[in-house]
This record gives structure tokens, sequence and C-alpha cells, in this order.
């Protein structure tokens, strides 16, 4: 098991290089299975939960090879099983992005359920349920979900509510039913439009992706494509907070400010000056304490539950109260006791968090507990006076790629160490 120690109060300055998003390079993944020749993927990066794919889509026949070039070439196009298995699910709820792809291509799928989840219950149901609608039959049973359809038949989807993977499982499925699938209330999210360019180019007939309503025309076959995976807009908003919560400046490449403006509009209310071009984002903080902003998280475009911890990690040491309100999960609170052990004021009502903020936070040993927990509590580290030892980094792992490194080159003193 591995520690993160981090010596805190460095203000941090430079240059980072923001690696390919997670939530997009995942469901592009998964639609290798659709495809009957390999996908070319660049800029995917290098995180546990992308190995974790790549596990799970050898262990049902799928094959890779990293390029001299550096991109991944997936050829899943002819699975000997279709199976995912519980040992790999367990670690990864995106796999349930395979179950759409398999029954499309092969008429059925046994897939685990993904289980708990410590942010909240996470169900599948509304996956479940526009698949049926599309002609599946679906039963669960000893903890996997068995499906079946000889051929999915095109259909009207409506999604009670906004859900990601789940307009991404239906998007992929639709691509070779047959006639015109309609997703209606879809999620609207840039990685759902990154995947959709990446199925066009594949062949697949698909308007509207980015909107609440997707249109997808039914082919026979899919072939082979070259795709580069859009920018992580969830790291780049880490390592803009990462400067603003030392008071310093970062520039940050290959950044897409398109895809991340609730996330500036709220640093910018924070006090921090941000300017953009295509492709570069560069926050400076001027040594200025924050302001504390509130939040409420809410369905793209608005402000993403992804990046509600590290928002609380700024608020616990900006001036004024604040509220963070988190409406997509129930239990995504889980930074708060550990913030509150290095000085944070908070406290909790519902699903809200209040924060008096403190002038200094000080180091403290503190446990991960998920992916974006685990981000915010480094992000207090670097803040804090002293030492902070953050354990069960894997959490961190699975959604971003070499994090000390890239703080070591913003100035940060930060070491991973093994137990
Ligand atoms: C995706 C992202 C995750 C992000 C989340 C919300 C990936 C791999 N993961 O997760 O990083 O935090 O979107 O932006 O892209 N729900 C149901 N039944 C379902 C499906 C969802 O009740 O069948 C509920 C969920 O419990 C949650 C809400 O819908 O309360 C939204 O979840 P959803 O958008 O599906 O999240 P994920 O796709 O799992």
């Amino acid at each position: 098991m591995y520690k993160l120690i981090i010596k805190g109060g460095k203000t941090l300055n430079g240059t980072v290089n923001i690696a390919g998003s997670k939530n997009a390079a995942l469901p592009i993944l998964f639609a290798s299975i659709l495809a009957d020749e390999p996908i070319k993927l660049s800029n995917t990066p290098h995180l546990s939960d992308i190995s974790t794919t790549l596990r799970l889509l050898m262990d049902m026949g799928g094959e890779f090879i990293l390029e001299s070039d550096g991109s991944l070439s997936v050829d899943s196009s002819k699975l000997t099983k279709l199976t995912a298995e519980y040992d790999l699910v367990k670690t990864m709820r995106a796999s349930i992005l395979s179950l759409g792809p398999i029954l499309a291509k092969y008429g059925e799928a046994k897939i685990s359920l993904p289980g708990g989840c410590s942010i909240g219950t996470r169900p599948v149901n509304l996956h479940l349920k526009a698949l049926k609608d599309l002609g599946a039959k679906i039963e669960v049973k000893n903890g996997y979900i068995y499906a079946t359809a000889k051929k999915l038949i095109g259909n009207d989807i409506h999604f009670e509510q906004v859900t990601v993977t789940a307009t991404e499982n239906i998007l992929m499925a639709a691509t070779l039913a047959q006639g015109t699938t309609t997703i209606h209330n879809a999620a609207q999210e840039p990685e759902i439009i990154d995947l959709a360019n990446c199925l066009i180019k594949m062949g697949a007939k698909i308007s509207g992706a980015g909107t609440s309503v997707i249109t997808i025309k039914g082919v026979s076959n899919l072939s082979g494509a070259s795709h580069t995976v859009c920018p992580d807009r969830i790291e780049a908003g880490t390592y803009l907070i990462a400067a603003a919560i030392t008071g310093g400046k970062v520039i940050l490449k290959n950044a897409q400010h398109r895809s991340m403006r609730a996330i500036i509009s709220k640093l910018t209310e924070a006090g921090a000056e941000i300017e953009f071009d295509k492709t570069s984002i560069t926050l400076d903080m001027k040594g200025k304490r924050p302001k504390a902003v509130n939040i409420k998280t809410s369905t793209y475009p608005n402000f993403p539950t992804d990046m509600q911890a590290q928002f609380c990690a700024l608020n616990s040491i900006a001036d004024g109260q604040a509220t963070v309100t988190e409406s997509i999960f129930e239990n995504r609170f889980m930074h708060i006791p550990e913030l509150t052990r290095m000085g944070a004021q908070f406290s909790l009502e519902g699903n809200t968090a209040i924060s008096k903020g403190v002038k200094l936070l000080t180091g403290a040993n503190l446990m991960a507990t998920d992916l974006r927990a685990s981000a915010s509590l480094v992000l207090a580290g670097l803040a804090a006076q002293g030492t902070t030892t953050i354990e069960r980094v894997y959490h961190l792992d699975r959604g971003y790629e070499t994090i000390e490194e890239k703080l070591k080159l913003l100035g940060a003193d930060i070491q991973r160490i093994q137990d």
C-alpha cells in the first residue's frame, strides 16, 4: 500500500500537461467491442481504471498493443467470452458500460452487478429499463445481469433522471440496433460528445450528442477508427485549485476551457485571474486568499459533482462562509470529517456542507475514501502548515495520472512511499 506525504505551505507555480479524460476513454474502450476491426486511441490517460478496463476486455478475448507513438491499439472485435466477471467489475463501476455493446453485437451478455459504492447506492436500474425498451430480456440473479436480445430494436427512450453512463450504454447499444433510437433527457457531458465522435468515425449514424435529445440510426456493422481522447476537465480543474489554494499560478496545457465554464466561473468568483486560449488555461491567484464560494452540483453544463470535494478544500481556507450542496450523489461528503481533522470548520445539514473558512489548516494523517475526496485531501495538504499523510492512495490512481510528479513540477513537496 502506498501513502502520500505532503509538506504543505509551498506556493505552486508552473506548467502542467493535462491528460486525456478518464470518463471519455472508458466508454470509448468499451465501444471497441462494437467494431469489426481494431480502434486506435491516442491521449489515453495512464490510470488504474484504464488498466482495469483493458484487463476486462482481455479476459473476454480482446487484445491490445501499445504502439511506438504512445497510442493504444485495441482489438475487441472477436470476443470469446461474453461475461464481465465480478472480480474485475467490483473495482470499477464503469464496467457496466460493457453491457450495451456486448448485447448489441452478440445478442447476449452476462455482466456482474457493480455493487455498492462509497459515494452512494448508484443503482443501474435506468440502464436496464432502457435496454428493455430496446427489446432486451433481462434477468438479475446471483449478482449478475443476464441480458438477451436476438436483435435490439430502435425505440424512444425517456430517461426519468439524467444519467451519464446509462446515456452512453444506450448510445452504444443503439448504434447496432435495427431502426432509429431517440434518447430523451440524455446527459450532455463533453465525454458523451467524445464517445459519439468516435462512434461516428466507426460508421455510426448519430446526431444530437451534447444536447438532451440524441438520435441514433442503427447500422449493420461498425469499422475501426483512430481517435484522440478529449482532455480531462476534472483533472484540469483540480490543478487550477492546487494553484488557487496555495496563492500560486499555473498554466495548463492540453486543456479545454469550453467544457469547464462552471468551474472557471466559480474560481473567478473566488478571486482567481483566469485567461485561456483554445488549448491552455492560466490561473493566477497573485498570493491572495481565496473568497468562499457557494456551490450546487448538478448535471452538465452546470457545476460537476466530480469537482465538489476539491471546492470544499478551497472553501475550507477561504475568506468567508459558504454552502456546498451535493444534488447528484447521496453520500459524497466523506472528505468533510478528514478536512475537519486538519482544522477546517464545516457543519453538515442534509446534502449541504456549510464552511467557515479558517486562515490556516494544519497537517494531519488522513484516509482517502474515494477518488475525488482523495484529491481534496491532497489539495488541503498542499495548503496546510506541516506534514500531511494520505493513506489508500489507490483511489487517486484511478483518476489522476502521476499526481505527485505533476505537483512536484509545480514546486510541491510531495512524496509517495510504500508501507
Ligand atoms: C458518471 C461519471 C462520474 C460522475 C457522474 C455524475 C463516468 C465513468 N462516471 O457516473 O465520474 O460523478 O457521472 O456526473 O463517466 N442513477 C440511478 N439509476 C441508474 C443510473 C443512475 O438512480 O440506473 C442515479 C445515480 O445514483 C446518481 C444519478 O443517477 O444519483 C446520476 O448518476 P450517473 O450520471 O448515472 O453517474 P455515473 O454515470 O455512474
